[in-house]
């Protein structure tokens, strides 16, 4: 499966949604998922994602492994999301900050 990693929080471009041929993303106030089960590993969104958050889940980096878990945990709670909207207003100047789970949004 692929997993969405820190950065995409306060970011949510949500380019990656358009090319899911599985429509497998879920959306939350300020950060997007992908439900492990339905992820088909196509490998589409990876490139598509404008703040390199994507990871297929056996390159997910050393300090993000809790992303894994918490792409499952939310993709169960949260709305299937299909098409691109707005990224969130002061996504440029959130890309690439560190630490970022602390201002995750539930
Ligand atoms: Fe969807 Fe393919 Fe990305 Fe999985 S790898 S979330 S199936 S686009
Ligand atoms: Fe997030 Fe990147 Fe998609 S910022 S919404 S994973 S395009």
């Amino acid at each position: 499966t692929f997993v969405v990693g820190e950065n995409c929080i306060k970011c949510k471009y949500t380019d990656c949604v358009e090319v899911c041929p599985v429509d497998c993303f879920y959306e939350g106030p300020n950060f997007l998922v992908i439900h492990p089960d339905e992820c088909i590993d196509c490998a589409l969104c990876e490139p598509e994602c404008p703040a390199n958050a994507i990871f297929s889940e056996d390159e997910v980096p050393e300090d993000q492994q809790e992303f894994i878990e918490l792409n499952a945990v939310l993709a169960d709670v949260w709305d299937n999301i299909t098409e691109k909207t707005d990224p969130l207003p002061d996504a440029e100047k959130w890309d690439g900050v560190k630490g970022k789970l602390e201002q995750l949004e539930r």
